[in-house]
């Protein structure tokens, strides 16, 4: 996407070799119309799949994931991070750790909004190590849905996590790919 890249140029803010801060579209701002042209794509990418859910991970995830979900006219689902001991005891569960925060969390998807007659698109902001991204693909595994999927807005594909996942046989859509992030510079593939 083009119009994603110039937004990118205009909003990312490089904060090491690693990471790219994109506040202004994913983190902590959202622009609805550039949104809703991402969630146009991936219902276009995926058009044929015969998606009956969308699933996402709180939080950066969920407008991106709406915007899918709603081109494509099916509810969306975001798995939970667990915070509660009140969480329902039929929940799949995942400990992941997090690569921007240095710690690990659980990720909780109730088995009342996944079953094994869906067939799951899994829409995620940005992949890095692809942590997060396999604590959920293994929920969605366990819950015996079928995985059509995953798209992403931003792949940093000199991190391993697009390449693992893709090597599992699972199909990954991306729709920005950086190759890298030296010297204060991003580069697009
Ligand atoms: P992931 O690739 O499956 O997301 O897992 P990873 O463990 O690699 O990344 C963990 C978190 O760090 C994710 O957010 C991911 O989006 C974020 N992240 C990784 N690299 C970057 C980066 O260069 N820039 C930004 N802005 N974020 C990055 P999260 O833990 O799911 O949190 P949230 O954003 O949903 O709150
Ligand atoms: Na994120
Ligand atoms: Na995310």
């Amino acid at each position: 996407m083009e119009l994603l890249k110039q937004r990118i140029l205009e909003e990312g803010v490089v904060i090491s070799d690693q990471v790219l801060k994109l506040d202004g579209l994913l983190n902590h701002q959202v622009d609805p119309m550039l949104t809703m042209e991402m969630g146009r794509e991936f219902a276009r990418r995926f058009a044929e799949a015969g998606v009956t859910r969308v699933v996402t991970v709180e939080s950066s995830g969920i407008a991106v994931a709406f915007a899918t979900a709603y081109e494509m006219k099916v509810p969306l689902v975001f798995a939970r991070r667990k915070k509660t001991l009140l969480a329902d005891p039929d929940a799949l569960c995942e400990r992941v750790p997090s690569f921007t925060k240095g710690i690990v969390t659980d990720i909780m998807l109730s088995r009342q909004y996944i079953s094994e007659n869906d067939k799951i698109l899994f829409i995620d902001d940005i992949i890095a190590n692809g942590d997060a991204a396999r604590g959920l693909i293994k929920i969605i595994q366990r819950s015996g849905a079928e995985l059509v999927g995953l798209g992403v807005v931003v792949e940093k594909s000199f991190q391993a996590g697009a390449r693992t996942i893709r090597e599992q046989g699972i199909r990954l859509e991306s729709l920005v790919d950086i190759t890298s992030l030296s010297e204060g510079t991003i580069t697009f593939g």
